[in-house]
Order: structure tokens, then sequence, then C-alpha cells
């Protein structure tokens, strides 16, 4: 069966879909999502169409040959790219992308590619100098795919480590403050 494809920016009524490719990356990456994705349809849908945005999303859409036939053009969400805006201290507004997916089916035609270079066309409009993301190390089709693109693998160029908080260790750092004996730090925040 053949296919078009569409690359758009999500809609509400696409959150589930993009939950469901969420899942589907844990996954090839080696988690259990039902345990890994905390997120929920109705988080994605606050966290990007609520009050603040906190991410956008890209979706490509595949419609078969048939759909096309019908006039039905009832495409399937088949791949996505999650991004936010950034900022470096040294270099400005940056591109962070934090997921990219294309499921298996739909690989080798470009799509993964279309929807980089677009994330970096969205960020370059915006005044962004650069684009930045972490891949696994295990990764290396991701890896190739992204050496393809000319992107420089920071953590072996400039050595940096990525470092995270999360779960109980975040709510014991955030809340922390209570417990510091701090005489010389008056808090106007
Ligand atoms: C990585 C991924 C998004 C690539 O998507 P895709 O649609 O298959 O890639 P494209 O067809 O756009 O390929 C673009 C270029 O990368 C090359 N490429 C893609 N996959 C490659 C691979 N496994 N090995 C070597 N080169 C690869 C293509 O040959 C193409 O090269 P060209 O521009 O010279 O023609 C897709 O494989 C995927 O979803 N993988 C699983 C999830 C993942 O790893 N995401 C990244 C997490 S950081």
């Amino acid at each position: 069966m053949g296919f078009r494809y569409v690359v758009r920016q999500s809609k509400p009524e696409d959150c589930g879909s993009i939950l469901r490719l969420i899942k589907e990356l844990a996954e090839f990456e080696g988690e259990d999502p039902d345990r890994a994705v905390q997120n929920t349809e109705e988080d994605l849908q606050d966290d990007c169409f609520g009050d603040h945005a906190y991410f956008r999303c890209l979706v490509t859409e595949a419609i078969s040959d048939a759909d096309h036939a019908d006039k039905a053009e009832r495409g399937t969400v088949v791949g996505y790219a999650m991004y936010f805006c950034a900022y470096s201290a040294w270099i400005g507004k940056l591109m962070y992308l934090e997921d990219l997916f294309v499921q298996p089916a739909h690989r080798g035609q470009g799509l993964g590619k279309a929807l980089v270079c677009k994330v970096a066309q969205i960020g370059s409009e915006k005044g962004c100098k650069g684009m930045q993301w972490v891949v696994q190390d295990s990764n290396n089709s991701a890896r190739q795919f992204y050496n393809r693109l000319d992107a420089v693998d920071m953590t072996a160029t400039d050595g940096w480590r990525v470092m995270g908080l999360r779960g109980e260790n975040f709510s014991h750092v955030a809340n922390s403050l209570t417990n510091l004996e701090t005489n010389n730090i008056q808090w106007l925040c």
C-alpha cells in the first residue's frame, strides 16, 4: 500500500496518538513504557495547548492511497518531533529537540530528516542559534542518522555529561531549603 505524508503542527486531538508514539519510542529505547511514561494525554494537552505552551509538536500523518482515492483523507499519525525553545547563557536561544520518532514501516523515506529540518527552520525563524538533543549511546541507527545531518557529538567534543534529578531525588532537593541552616542568605524570591 502506498502512502502520502502530511507534516503539520499537532492539534489537541492528536495528543492520544502522540502519547502512543511516545510509548513506542520508550519501548524502542529499552524501557517499559507503562512504567517510564508518566505523562497522560491530558497532561500533553494542557502542556502544549494550555495557558503556557511548554512544548510544541510536529506530527507526520500517513494517508494511504486507498483513503485518498475515497477522498476520506483520514490519516494516521506515524511520526512526531517534540521540541521547545531552550536558552544557552553562552549563545542565546536554542531549539531543544526532545523526541523524534518515525514508525518502522515508514522509515527510510526522508520523514525523520524532514521533521528535524522543519524544527530547525522554526528555530531559525525564532532567532535560535542552534539545536540540541540527547541520544542514547547504544542507539547507533539514530547516531548515524544525526551524523548524516553533520550534527556534532558534544559528549565527545566538549565532554558534557547530561545530568538530572527525578522523582524522590528531585522532591528531596526541592524541599531541602527548609532544612538548610543558612544564616547569611536573605530570600527575596
Ligand atoms: C531516527 C529516525 C527518526 C530516522 O527516521 P527516518 O525517516 O528513517 O530517516 P530518513 O529517511 O529521514 O533518513 C535521513 C537520512 O539519514 C539516513 N539514515 C536514516 N536511518 C539511518 C540508519 N539507521 N543508518 C544510517 N543512515 C540512516 C538516511 O539514509 C538518510 O540519508 P540521506 O539524507 O543521505 O538520504 C527513525 O529511524 C526512528 O524513529 N528511529 C527510532 C527512534 C529514534 O531512534 N529516535 C531518535 C531518538 S534520539
